[in-house]
């Protein structure tokens, strides 16, 4: 790092509000390969690079959890040699990163309807999270076939299931319910959520459980995005001021 990218984080640091669970929608690998003449996937190629770029950043800053947009349940409507690329390119990332994660404390989860992947992209991703289990730095949540509706209908589903086997009542049925069936049951709400390439959609991420927290956009197309943006997205983030909904003391 340059001696500016160092006041940077720590002047962040020193800060002391490092949110700690951030979310990032990872965008514009198609207009950056666009941009340079090249296929699709050789955008989504330089995204994966942007992605061990961006955990080291997080686990510089100190964040606690990472949870990245990586394929979205409308992702499947893509060409399928598009969709054959970014199946090979996880599996890709799973065989060259797992020693490093695994080093580097990081834990890595996949949040998501894992069932529609190929049995081997399967089977690389069950590697990951048993190589990786128990890693204390930072919490990687890699949302794969991921759709927050969907989440949400499949919470519902599990709801009615334990209802007719009597181990919940309706009266039960309240948000922390809710929560403790989404994919994300076990870490705390988005405190951040950056979206690259200077769209300000959702795309149908996190419904639930982005309800507070801070939006930032940025033009950088995600292959661009280094730990400097997210530092930078941290400082803004710092000038907040977050109420949930009350008024400021
Ligand atoms: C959105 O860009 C990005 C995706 C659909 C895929 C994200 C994938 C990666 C960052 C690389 C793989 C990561 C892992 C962890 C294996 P877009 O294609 O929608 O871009 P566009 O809007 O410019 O067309």
């Amino acid at each position: 790092m340059t001696g500016s990218n160092d006041d940077l984080l720590g002047a962040i640091r020193l800060h002391g509000t490092i949110p700690a669970h951030i979310a990032i929608i990872m965008d514009g690998n198609g207009r950056w390969a666009q941009a340079r003449s090249l296929p699709r996937p050789a955008g989504h190629q330089a995204g994966m690079a942007a992605v061990r770029e961006i955990v080291e950043g997080g686990l510089q800053a100190g964040v606690d959890v990472l949870t990245l947009f990586a394929f979205s349940q409308e992702n499947w409507q893509r060409p399928p040699a598009e969709i054959d690329a970014l199946m090979r390119l996880l599996e890709e990332y799973i065989a060259k990163e797992a020693a490093q994660l695994r080093d580097q404390g990081v834990a890595v989860r996949f949040l998501g309807d894992l069932e529609r992947l190929s049995p081997s992209a399967q089977r690389a991703v069950d590697s990951l999270v048993a190589t990786t289990a128990g890693g204390a730095n930072l919490a990687l949540n890699l949302c794969i076939s991921y759709g927050a509706r969907a989440e949400l209908a499949r919470a519902a589903r599990l709801i009615a299931e334990e209802v007719k086997a009597g181990r919940l009542v309706p009266q039960d049925v309240d948000e922390a319910c809710v929560a403790q069936r989404l994919y994300t049951a076990e870490w705390p709400d988005p405190d951040l959520l950056i979206r690259t390439s200077g769209e300000y959609r959702l795309s149908n991420f996190l419904l639930w459980q982005l309800a507070y927290a801070e939006f930032y956009v940025t033009p950088v197309l995600w292959p661009d995005f280094t730990r400097v943006h997210l530092f930078q997205a941290i400082q803004d983030y710092q000038q907040r001021d977050r109420r949930f909904g009350r008024v400021s003391l």
